[in-house]
């Protein structure tokens, strides 16, 4: 491993998300620190990096000395203070509310060394909404991954207007050790990813509730007719439709643009607890 750009990574939030970012981290060689609110939560957290390096033993992507030596990297704790404390980069994958985002930050601001790169994995609320009342805001960006974050090559980089030049030129660095693609993009809802991803993915729901095809034929649409390497709703299942949903009020609330309205059948299937993989029943069943 060559040295990482930033020596210490705190990942606040050890979900889906959290736990990819902390595994491509130490991929990077760089020491994890993954925190959640219970040790339940952190102990799920580390046993996705486990299962998924395990995976890539038993696939002979991954050697057992290289698991081994990325797994020594992370460690885990319920302390977000003391995660931050010592962190060179503290990267945010706690659930989508801007409060709770901008309130972990306006705390971690008085905690963490004044040159600690703070950055946000949210998908599409406003950055400077999330970064609004921290202290030395030119080292605040959103770096956001794609699930599943160790296959996935793109990391959408996200400016907000107080956003450095240095800050930006350090995690671009950085991103391509963790082995991935930068683009950067303004400060805008839904940024470039999930404003187009979400688009394609509601008006694939309302061409369900049309009937103008099953969802595997809608699919099959894209798959095969345009190279997508999944459809629009095997991936809404995969992401979760309250996840979409939410994102989708969002954005239609700052873009006022028909396509991002919710479809009545995502918010009776979100209501009815089809809510795709996680749950069991999506447009498919898990
Ligand atoms: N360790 C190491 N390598 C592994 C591995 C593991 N545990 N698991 C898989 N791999 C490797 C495989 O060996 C394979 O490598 P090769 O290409 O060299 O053969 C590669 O990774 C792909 O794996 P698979 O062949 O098992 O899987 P696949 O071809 O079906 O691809 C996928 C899986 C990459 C997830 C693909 O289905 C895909 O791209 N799906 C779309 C995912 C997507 O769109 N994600 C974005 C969601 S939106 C989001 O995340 C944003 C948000 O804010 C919510």
């Amino acid at each position: 491993m060559t040295n990482p750009q930033f020596a210490t990574v705190a990942v606040l939030g050890a979900g889906t998300m959290g736990a990819g970012i902390a595994q491509v981290c130490a991929q990077a060689g760089s020491r994890v620190v993954l925190q959640d609110i219970t040790e339940e939560f952190t102990k799920k957290g580390l046993s996705r990096i486990q299962d998924f390096l395990q995976k890539g033993v038993e696939k002979g992507k991954v050697t057992e000395a290289r698991r081994n030596e990325v797994l020594a990297l992370v460690s885990t704790t319920v302390d977000r203070a003391a995660a931050s404390r010592a962190a060179d980069l503290v990267i945010e994958a706690v659930p989508e509310k801007l409060e709770l985002k901008n309130g972990l930050f306006r705390e971690l601001a008085g905690v963490v060394r004044p040159d600690c790169v703070l950055a946000s994995n949210t998908s599409s609320l406003s950055l400077a909404k999330v970064f609004a009342g921290v202290s030395k805001p030119e080292r605040c960006i959103g770096m956001h991954f794609f699930n599943p974050v160790p296959l996935m090559a793109l990391l959408e980089l996200v400016r907000t207007d107080s956003t450095s030049a240095a800050t930006i030129d350090a995690v671009t660095a950085y991103s391509k050790q963790l082995g991935k693609e930068p683009i950067v993009v303004k400060d805008s809802p839904g940024f470039a990813s999930s404003r187009l991803g979400v688009c394609l993915g509601l008006e694939a729901i309302r061409m369900v509730e049309a009937g103008v095809a099953s969802a595997e034929d809608i699919d099959k649409a894209m798959v095969l007719g345009y190279g997508h390497p999944m459809g629009p709703l095997k991936l809404t299942d995969v992401v979760g439709l309250d996840v979409r949903l939410a994102i989708a009020d969002y954005l239609t609330k700052e873009l006022d643009h028909p396509g991002f309205k919710a479809p009545e059948l995502m918010r009776r299937m979100v209501a009815e607890g089809k809510l795709g993989k996680k749950s069991g029943q999506g447009f498919y069943r898990w």
